[in-house]
């Protein structure tokens, strides 16, 4: 099953205006964008504005890197889901792992987090990943479970997966390819009993932790391994243009 592409650039709390925006424009005149992947920026949100018109006319996408479970009402500092879709956004991350761990969020919160993106319209990209303790304990495969079992249960429909092993990220140190396709496959395996396998193999898994343009080829050469959510490498829109191009090509030989 050929699934499209998908390339996130999660920018986390980085970027002023005039970097989104020239880093906008370097997108957009790279050629990357028109190679049949799915591309999605996720800015802080008081940048959603300016990137949007920054890639306005191209197929790039936008999303929100967190959403309330509520509909509205006194959350001071949050943004609702109908907020990011009123900003332009399609999609939202739920449960990053630093919104896990910095935010004490919760696999039952990251669901409702989830049910709230979809009910506005947005798609929901669910992060999910083990930490090096649970790793070490050989319990990877028992979290992600744990992890994905709690985001079914609000029904989700459309939405894609984030596997990040949580010593992956902004580390420097990729899982290797093998590490990672365990995962996905894995993933791949609990989607297919809870929701069948023909919609399991729709969803795009997606795979974070210091991706990069040396190692993205040989990761999404994994069967189960359909895009990335990159950090520190979407920053830079020379790398995160190569990405999109090597997972572009890729695709069309698959
Ligand atoms: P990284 O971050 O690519 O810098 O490791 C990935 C993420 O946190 O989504």
């Amino acid at each position: 099953m050929s699934r499209r592409p998908v390339l996130a650039a999660n920018w986390k709390m980085n970027m002023l205006r005039e970097e989104a925006a020239s880093f906008c424009a370097a997108l957009a005149s790279s050629g990357s964008l028109a190679g049949g992947a799915t591309v999605a920026i996720f800015p802080s949100a008081v940048l959603l504005d300016c990137v949007r018109e920054g890639l306005a006319g191209t197929d790039a996408q936008l999303g929100g890197q967190d959403v309330h479970p509520e509909t509205a009402g006194a959350h001071t500092g949050d943004h609702s889901a109908a907020q990011l879709r009123d900003a332009g956004c399609t999609w939202a991350l739920c449960g990053h792992s630093e919104r896990r761990q910095n935010h004490g969020e919760d696999d039952r919160l990251v669901a409702r987090k989830a049910a709230a993106a979809q009910r506005a319209g947005l798609r929901p990209m669910v992060c999910l990943g083990e930490t090096r303790g649970e790793r070490s304990d050989g319990a990877t495969l028992d979290v992600l479970e744990r992890q994905l079992a709690a985001a079914l249960e609000v029904g989700l429909e459309k939405f894609a997966l984030a596997y990040e092993p949580v010593w992956a990220i902004g580390t420097g140190e990729t899982a290797t390819p093998e590490i990672a396709q365990e995962a996905h496959a894995h993933l791949r395996s609990v989607l297919g009993r809870k929701l069948g396998k023909d919609r399991a193999e729709k969803i795009p898994i997606l795979y974070g932790g210091s991706a990069k343009p040396e190692n993205v080829e040989e990761l999404y050469d994994q069967p189960d391994i359909d895009g990335f959510l990159i950090g520190g490498a979407s920053l830079d829109p020379n790398k995160f243009s190569a990405m999109i191009t090597s997972c572009s090509e890729a695709a069309r030989g698959r």
